[in-house]
């Protein structure tokens, strides 16, 4: 549904060159919600910017619904009549709601139907359906000064589907709101991903926001996608760093001659008591070092950081075991240097369960799991 190949973004500013985007090839799948992730100045603004052309790209095309937007005329507010009339097809929605304050919440809503030069009578019937949809039908002669946060937002979101886009483009729509309206705004996006059939790319910086709506993710950093895929494909990927985000697992070995793993269960794998019988097969002790489970997409999904005794090449036997029972093992090596990405992400300190378990990892670089050979991605 969108489709980006080698888009560059170059900003000029005082003389200087700003490379924002530095070769991005995205593709969103039509009636999915994909969420880009990345610290500040990554270059996810940037991304969603010309992905409706409100930025026009360096280089690269941008391709939506079928339609290469980078082939039309204009940008901006200077934009041709074709590339005005495939942007209605994208609604977008922002982090800080830009409502017009002297207009009521139905005039807004109706704007850009407005501009689209709808009569006023089906401009009114459309607003008002939006509205309801939104939740907010009573509150259609309200000024925006009158509402909370989320009802912003909301009214945000009913402007945006103005145009019946199929596309709705979101950035940091919910940063400025607190965490139970987040959760609502998100649902919202959800439940007209399904309703409408509505592709959504969202930017965020909130990894809880991926874990609860999005099917895809991808990881930006300085103007690149390092990492993307489905979340369920990416949980599945040893070494994944977004995985490793999304389901942070912390703790050290407790001493010398010890081999730690990471075990990430999916599905069916994860209700079946594995550890216990890997520890009854072999006869060894093993500590959980730190553990995290979530559901993902109705999915149980989780992640455990466990402890074997001995030293790797004694641990090849009940590595495998874990392996045969159908979990994605990767073994932490403890003298592996953190990758610069970890340490510099913008969400390595998340609160997630199993982060705050992890005794003395301040100030020590954290371990890697590297994936075995045998180990493939999928
Ligand atoms: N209009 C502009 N002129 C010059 N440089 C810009 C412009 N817009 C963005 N940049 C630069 O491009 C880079 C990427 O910015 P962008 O806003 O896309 O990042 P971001 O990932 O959205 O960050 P944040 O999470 O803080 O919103 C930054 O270095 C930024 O300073
Ligand atoms: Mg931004």
């Amino acid at each position: 549904m969108i489709t980006t190949k080698g888009l560059t973004k170059v900003y000029e500013s005082r003389g200087r060159q700003v490379t924002a985007l530095d070769g991005v090839d995205l593709h969103v799948r039509e009636g999915e919600v994909f969420g880009v992730i990345g610290q500040s100045g990554a270059g996810k603004s940037s991304l969603i910017r010309c992905v409706n052309l409100l930025e026009r790209p360096t280089s690269g095309t941008v391709t939506v619904d079928g339609t290469d937007l980078t082939a039309l005329a204009g940008r901006g507010h200077r934009a041709g009549k074709e590339l005005r009339r495939a942007r209605s097809r994208i609604g977008m929605v922002f982090q800080h709601f830009n409502l017009l304050s002297s207009r009521t919440v139905q005039d807004n809503v109706e704007l850009p139907l407005e501009i689209l030069g709808v009569s006023g009578a089906e401009r009114a019937r459309r607003a008002l359906e939006l509205l309801d949809l939104v939740g907010l039908a009573d509150k259609a002669r309200a000024y925006p000064g009158q509402l909370s946060g989320g009802q912003k937002q909301r009214v945000g979101i009913a402007r945006a589907l103005a145009g019946n886009p199929k596309v709705l483009l979101s950035d940091e729509a919910t940063s400025a709101l607190d965490p139970e309206t987040t959760r609502s705004i998100l649902q919202l996006l959800r439940d007209l991903n399904r309703q409408l059939g509505l592709t959504v790319l969202l930017i965020t910086h909130e990894m809880d926001v991926v874990k609860t709506v999005c099917d895809s993710a991808a990881l930006m950093r300085k103007g690149r996608v390092v990492e993307s895929g489905t979340v369920a494909g990416l949980l599945a990927t040893p070494g994944s760093e977004l995985a490793g985000e999304l389901f942070p697992v912390s703790g050290h070995a407790t001493g010398p001659d010890r081999t730690v793993v990471d075990v990430t269960f999916h599905g069916e794998a994860a209700t079946q008591p594995v550890i216990s019988q890997l520890a009854r097969t072999y006869n060894i002790g093993i500590s959980i070092l730190g553990a995290a489970m979530d559901t993902v997409g109705g999915r149980q999904i989780g992640r455990m950081r466990i402890e074997l005794p001995g030293r790797y090449d004694e641990n090849v036997v009940p590595v495998g075991f874990l392996r045969e029972q159908g979990l994605q093992v990767a073994v932490v090596d403890p003298d592996a240097p953190a990758p610069a990405t970890r340490a510099d992400a913008p969400t390595a300190t998340t609160d997630g369960p199993g982060t705050a378990d992890g005794p003395g990892t301040t100030g020590s670089p954290a371990p890697t799991a590297t994936p075995l050979a045998e180990e493939t991605a999928k």
